[in-house]
């Protein structure tokens, strides 16, 4: 069966989202050091990105978890592959993820690293499937609400492929 990737959201519509996410950031931390935690590998594309725009002090971490399930579903087990190497206590964090999809990852994470006593803990993803979510969770920044379609490009992959493509597209079977 053949693939094509047809686009959803060009490189430069990401990248002018992008650099509001990180002035609205920027605003909302005046006087303040933002701490990014990258969700892997995903999120990187977008944490980087994101980093460059932000205009306060910025330190990053990175984890990566996996949520068990075939390549386009998320079955609800999440597992932590790598974890944080610094502590979160008394910073300001940011988790960042490429999509909120049934929302169960990213449940998942901010009570665990709720639990590690930050100064506060938000949530900034890129993209959003509200019509998916299964768990309540409030997401503090959004690039983009999608539809519920299976997309690929800046991180996010179908079978680890994709990644690098600088656009956001939808994976076509024909
Ligand atoms: P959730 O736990 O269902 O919210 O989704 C967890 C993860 O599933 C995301 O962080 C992505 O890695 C992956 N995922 C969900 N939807 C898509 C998609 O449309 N394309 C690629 N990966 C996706
Ligand atoms: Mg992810």
């Amino acid at each position: 069966m053949a693939e094509s990737v047809r686009v959803l959201l060009t490189e430069e519509e990401v990248d002018k989202r992008i650099k509001e996410l990180g002035e609205a950031i920027s605003r909302d931390y005046q006087g303040e050091t933002v701490h990014l935690v990258c969700v892997l590998k995903g999120g990187v594309f977008f944490m980087c990105e994101l980093a460059k725009r932000i205009t306060v002090p910025v330190t990053m971490d990175f984890m990566s978890a996996s949520s068990y399930g075939s390549s386009t579903k998320s079955s609800g087990v999440v597992k932590i592959v790598k974890d944080l190497d610094e502590p979160l206590k008394d910073r300001h964090v940011i988790i960042v993820e490429d999509i909120v999809d049934s929302g169960r990852t990213l449940s998942y994470l901010i009570k665990m690293l709720g639990d590690r006593e930050p100064a506060s803990i938000k949530l900034c993803t890129l993209l959003d499937k509200p019509e998916r979510r299964v768990t309540d969770v409030k997401v503090d920044y959004t690039g983009f609400e999608i539809p519920d379609e299976f997309v690929v490009g800046y991180g996010l992959d179908y079978d680890q492929r994709y990644r690098n493509l600088p656009y956001i597209g939808v994976v076509e079977f024909n």
